[in-house]
């Protein structure tokens, strides 16, 4: 029985791989994270084969437990609200590779000392995970304030609590007495709070993917500490994944993953003076000025998403191209606030996937657009990204300032998550359209149906 176990472990395990190969294509994405489900599905299940496992009325209510739980999260919770969902459920990951490893260490049973260092040390990520990951949901959820919470010494403190917890974790090797246990814990998870508050709410996405690297490396230390073959892949090929992701999304922000984790971003606002007016337009005219382009390029930001415009975007573009306009979307690496953040808004939209272009494929596109339409988006297009000294420098940016006419469709005077002024909202061939995107895109398509 024990090999068919760890047979089913193994090709769970494979199915894992293949499923995270189709997450990376829009096309078969979905079927990925199905198979990668229904691998999950059957290690678990086959858990229940091990031989001499207990506790089946505990595992089965855990198991309807969660399912129940995590079913009506997942149906109910808003696109918007995608970042904090995932920090939750990497923040079980972690949780369960910290409990996994507290049961073992309370047991007592390794087979060497070898095998308890690596479950002390799965046990250290994981509870940094799993404490990091709830702040981080609670700052995106706006449950406490998302701005980097700072305090004096705070970096030695830190650093303090960390040494605590490697302390005793290695002190545990020789003594696992109970009490030095549950020191070791609540060290390591008061160092994930801790570590998680300087940290402003715009960068949680990189840090819940930090995370989610970590939390890999935790269920993979796990699975080593008790000879579990499924853990061992799975928190590898999670580890490796969330690593590669941290790093990209951090170089799209031209961030170092030091500058994230250290935290104090958007404390200093960064000023700098622009020249120019603002200069507004009407809805009215801005529908003339689109109705008689030959060529639009949409670029989406943070803000389509706060707005939930993506609808009404879809719609505006159908009638543009009804009317013979080509229509094409830029998409940012960062724009919005997690990786893939408006192809997933577009695509629930139902933008057909062709129609988004990559910064490096449209860029060369602007100057050939009769107009840009900027929609909730300000970094991902602000000149500012080209001049040193900028907080935003060395970021690549989408060159909305060379379209024929820019029309940027934004609030109010509102800055961008780097807070730093934007001299394309200045520029002579830019106009703004104020109001909520949602709004604005629905007024427009009433205008453009009337002209
Ligand atoms: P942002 O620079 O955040 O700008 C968003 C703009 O949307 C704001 O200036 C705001 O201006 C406007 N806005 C907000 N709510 C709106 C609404 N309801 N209707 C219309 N406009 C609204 O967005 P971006 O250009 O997408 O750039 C993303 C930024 O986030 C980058 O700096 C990036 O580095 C960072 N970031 C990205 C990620 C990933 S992975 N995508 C992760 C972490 C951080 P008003 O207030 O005036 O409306």
């Amino acid at each position: 029985m024990d090999t068919f176990v760890q047979l089913v472990y193994f090709l769970t395990a494979l199915v894992f791989i293949l499923g995270l190969r189709r997450m990376s294509a829009p096309g078969t994405a979905r079927s990925g994270i199905v198979w990668a489900g229904l691998a999950m599905a059957a290690a678990t299940l086959v858990t229940f084969l091990t031989p001499d496992m207990q506790n089946f009325g505990l595992m089965l209510v855990a198991i309807v437990l969660g399912t129940v739980v995590a079913w009506v999260a997942a149906k109910r919770v808003a696109m918007t609200d995608m970042p904090q969902m995932v920090a939750v459920y990497n923040g079980m990951g972690g949780g369960a590779a910290g409990s996994i490893a507290a049961v073992e260490l309370l047991r007592g049973e390794f087979e060497s000392t070898g095998l308890m260092a690596l479950a002390v040390l799965g046990a250290l990520i994981g509870a940094v995970s799993f404490a990091g990951s709830l702040m981080a949901f609670a700052k995106l959820q706006g449950l406490i304030s998302s701005r980097p919470l700072i305090f004096p010494a705070q970096r030695p403190f830190n650093l303090a609590v960390l040494l605590v917890a490697v302390g005793v974790g290695v002190w545990l090797l020789r003594d696992d007495a109970a009490a030095f246990i549950l020191l070791f814990f609540v060290a390591a998870l008061a160092f994930g709070v801790l570590v998680t508050l300087p940290i402003g709410g715009g960068d949680m996405p990189v840090v819940i993917s930090l995370f989610n690297a970590l939390t890999g490396l935790a269920v993979g230390f796990e699975g080593f500490a008790i000879g579990n073959a499924a853990l061992i892949v799975a928190g590898t090929v999670v580890g490796a994944a969330g690593t590669l992701l941290t790093v990209l999304m951090a170089r799209a922000m031209n961030r170092s993953i030091a500058s994230v984790v250290l935290g104090g971003f958007g404390v200093e606002q960064a000023g700098g003076e622009v020249k120019g007016s603002l200069k507004p337009i009407e809805v009215e005219d801005a529908a003339v000025l689109l109705g008689y382009a030959s060529k639009v390029i949409f670029v989406p930001g943070y803000g389509m998403a706060v707005a939930q415009a993506q609808h009404k975007l879809r719609e505006l573009s159908d009638l543009l191209e009804s009317k013979g306009v080509e229509v094409k979307y830029a998409i940012h690496p960062v724009a919005g606030r997690m990786p893939g953040h408006m192809n997933v808004l577009l695509a629930e939209a139902g933008v057909a996937y062709e129609k988004l272009y990559d910064l490096e494929e449209i860029n060369p596109e602007f100057p050939t657009a009769d107009v840009a339409v900027v929609i909730g988006a300000n970094d991902v297009v602000n000149p500012a990204a080209h001049r040193q000294g900028s907080p935003l420098y060395g970021m690549p940016i989408l060159d909305v300032d060379k379209a024929q006419n820019a029309i940027v469709i934004k609030r109010g005077q509102g800055k961008g998550f780097a807070g730093v002024e934007n001299e394309l909202f200045y520029a002579e061939n830019t106009r703004m359209l104020y109001g909520d995107a949602q709004n604005v895109l629905g007024k427009l398509v009433q205008a453009l149906k009337r002209l």
